[in-house]
């Protein structure tokens, strides 16, 4: 008879690697709850074979987006029209029409030539940045700190020098590039909106350098797309900047309600990213649904600037009835509300507090997504929270913030102070 005990220690060095994460308390539990169209924040939460109802508050669907009837009939007529998958790459049969309509609406959105869909916003940024890198032997890339995952596996997956930045320090940056030549290709790589510290980047600054250095600029606007700017192109759009961005990022997942990510630039860069980005060529593309209903969503939410001003709305009630209750908050200006806790078993505990007890959901926000002893809980803010959901969910954390405020780690209550207005 065959020996199989090998496999076991295959298994007990994977079992080894859940059981440290447990321990260090930033083991991942997922919740399962359906939102309902009509009715989001409401949703109704599985668990432990019962189901009850629960408001979401940590929900990246920023607009509402997913629960538009426009877009979902859009996307059931695609369906029925096109069939549930594209049957292939977007090489090999995979293009539709669809396809090719997003990808000119997604340009135009962002003022430029030419835009590619990928499967995600993570897919995107990966895939891109490493071939967009790996066309210059010489390339350094200069890369902000807190750079979201999936930009970091772009430029480490380049394998190409890397210089990191401080968080959003233009002065670092220049002292970085300080001595190398103006000939070398350089890209700088930011976000518009930093998801998780809530903050802006100083992009016209960082244009400013970019020119002095002739450097590109990558520039991830996921948290951005559909909610900043005229039309909601994003930041670029909002300080009149876009010209001097040589890529934007986005995602269709966020504000557009969807999901699938994308790129927009020159033709040139498009064109070359098409041709050279594993990540674009060597996968099924979206299904004919998801571009017709994104399509759909990105056309809506330019027209509707009353849901976005609801939105801003929304999000600065929050802030001001926090404010009230005095708990810290990073309020650096955008539309997420973080609440630091440094604790990552405290962070879920205070979560499922909420859960449990309150029935609102916030998910805790642990290591690796933020820095340890930085854990948080994020909230998001949406126009379809009403201002008695609202109250509800600031009524909760206060309760929540107060039985657990002796726990709650001073370093980190600091932290968020410094940075916060009470
Ligand atoms: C800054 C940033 N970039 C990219 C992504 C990936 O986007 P997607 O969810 O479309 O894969 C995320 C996801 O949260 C993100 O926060």
């Amino acid at each position: 008879m065959k020996n199989h005990n090998w496999k076991f220690n295959y298994l007990s060095k994977f079992q080894n690697e859940i059981d440290k994460i447990k321990e260090e308390g930033h083991y991942r539990t997922f919740n399962s709850i359906e939102r309902k169209v009509g009715n989001f924040p409401k949703a109704t939460r599985h668990h432990n074979g019962e189901m009850h109802d629960i408001d979401v508050w940590c929900s990246n669907d920023y607009l509402g987006m997913s629960q538009n009837k426009e877009v979902i009939q859009s996307m059931i007529m695609a369906a029925e029209k096109l069939g549930a998958g594209s049957g292939g790459t977007r090489n090999i049969s995979g293009t539709t029409q669809n396809h090719i309509l997003l990808e000119e609406e997604i340009a135009k959105l962002h003022k430029k030539e030419r835009a590619l869909a990928f499967n995600s916003g993570y897919s995107a940024n990966e895939s891109a940045l490493k071939s967009i890198i790996s066309a210059f032997d010489n390339c350094l890339v200069l890369s902000d700190e807190l750079n979201h995952a999936s930009l970091i596996e772009g430029i480490r997956g380049s394998k190409k020098e890397k210089a990191i930045f401080k968080h959003n320090d233009v002065a670092h940056l220049k002292k970085v590039l300080k001595g190398v030549s103006f000939e070398r290709p350089k890209i700088i790589v930011v976000e518009s909106v930093y998801s998780m510290e809530a903050d802006f980047s100083p992009l016209e600054d960082i244009v400013e350098v970019a020119q002095e250095n002739g450097a590109l600029i990558y520039l991830d606007e996921v948290h951005a797309v559909g909610l900043y700017g005229s039309s909601g192109g994003g930041i670029a759009e909002e300080k009149g900047i876009v010209e001097h961005i040589d890529i934007i990022n986005g995602t269709l997942a966020k504000a557009f309600g969807l999901a699938g990510g994308y790129i927009a630039s020159t033709e040139t860069i498009v064109d070359y990213v098409r041709s050279f980005s594993k990540g674009f060529i060597f996968t099924t593309s979206m299904c004919p649904a998801v571009a017709a209903g994104s399509l759909e969503s990105i056309k809506q939410v330019q027209k509707k600037h009353e849901l976005r001003s609801e939105f801003f709305k929304n999000v600065n009630f929050v802030k001001e009835e926090l404010r009230k209750t005095g708990i810290p908050f990073l309020d650096s200006g955008s539309h997420i509300v973080p609440v630091i806790i440094g604790d990552s078993k405290l962070c879920k505990e205070i979560s499922d507090y909420l859960l449990n007890q309150h029935k609102v959901y916030v998910q805790p926000i642990n290591f690796p997504t933020v820095p340890k002893g930085t854990e948080r809980i994020r909230i998001t803010p949406t126009p379809c929270h009403s201002r008695e959901v609202t109250k509800n969910f600031i009524e909760s954390l206060k309760d929540a913030w107060f039985k657990f405020m002796p726990r709650i780690s001073s370093i980190a209550v600091k932290q968020s102070i410094q940075k916060t207005t009470i």
